[in-house]
């Protein structure tokens, strides 16, 4: 069965480390026949979430930017991958802008008892890619929590971490080749239906 995969790359380095191994699990997809979709997060005109609680309401946010869009995909989609850099031991700007802005998610499910996924398809599931630049301990947990408590906003299982510290100038992950290989399994997993 051809499930839906997008892969949500978080880094403003287009060629970067983060990147590069996303690539590798998409390939994957690609080649397995799924439908596959890349967003870049640097190409979107994102926008801090104002705390205004305007989607207390309706569940609609007041800023109009290119979230919405991206929200759209996010409910439809039926694995997701997302890569995404540690900057000062957490996810960096861009990812968390756009986590934050998923509030307009937590008011609908929570505030206003909506449905956000379609009730019938399969279930949806996620893995987490991170490079991070040093080895210093801990170095992924911020990063887990946040996009853990993303994916469980979207009724996304988590389904598995790929992380990989010590690596940072762009292209240095090239040099583990064993984190591509794991990044090949982890998607290979993701997408048994
Ligand atoms: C602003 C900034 C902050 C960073 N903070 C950390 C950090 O707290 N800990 C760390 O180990 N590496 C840190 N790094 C290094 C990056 O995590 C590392 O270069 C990573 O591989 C970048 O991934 P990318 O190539 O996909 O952008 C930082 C880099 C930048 C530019």
């Amino acid at each position: 069965m051809a499930l839906s995969v997008l892969g949500i790359a978080c880094s403003p380095r287009r060629n970067g480390n983060t990147t590069r191994l996303l690539l590798e699990g998409m390939k994957i997809a690609q080649t397995e026949g799924h439908r596959t979709e890349l967003v870049f997060l640097s190409d979107l005109r994102m926008n801090p979430c104002l705390g205004c609680g305007a989607c207390s309401a309706e569940g609609v946010c007041v800023i109009k930017d290119d979230i919405p869009k991206l929200q759209e995909k996010l409910t439809n989609v039926d694995r997701l991958i997302l890569a995404a850099p540690i900057y000062f031991m957490g996810v960096n700007a861009q990812t968390k802008i756009m986590i934050d802005r998923m509030q307009t998610f937590w008011a609908r499910k929570y505030l206003l008892n909506q449905t956000l996924v379609r009730p019938s398809g399969p279930e949806r599931s996620g893995i987490f890619i991170s490079t991070a630049g040093t080895q210093l301990p801990n170095l992924f947990d911020c990063a887990e929590r946040s996009v853990k408590t993303f994916f469980h906003m979207l009724d996304i299982k988590y389904a598995q971490s790929c992380l990989y510290s010590n690596v940072d100038k762009a292209g240095d992950i090239e040099k583990s080749q064993s984190s591509f290989i794991e990044v090949r399994e982890a998607a290979q997993a993701l997408l048994i239906p």
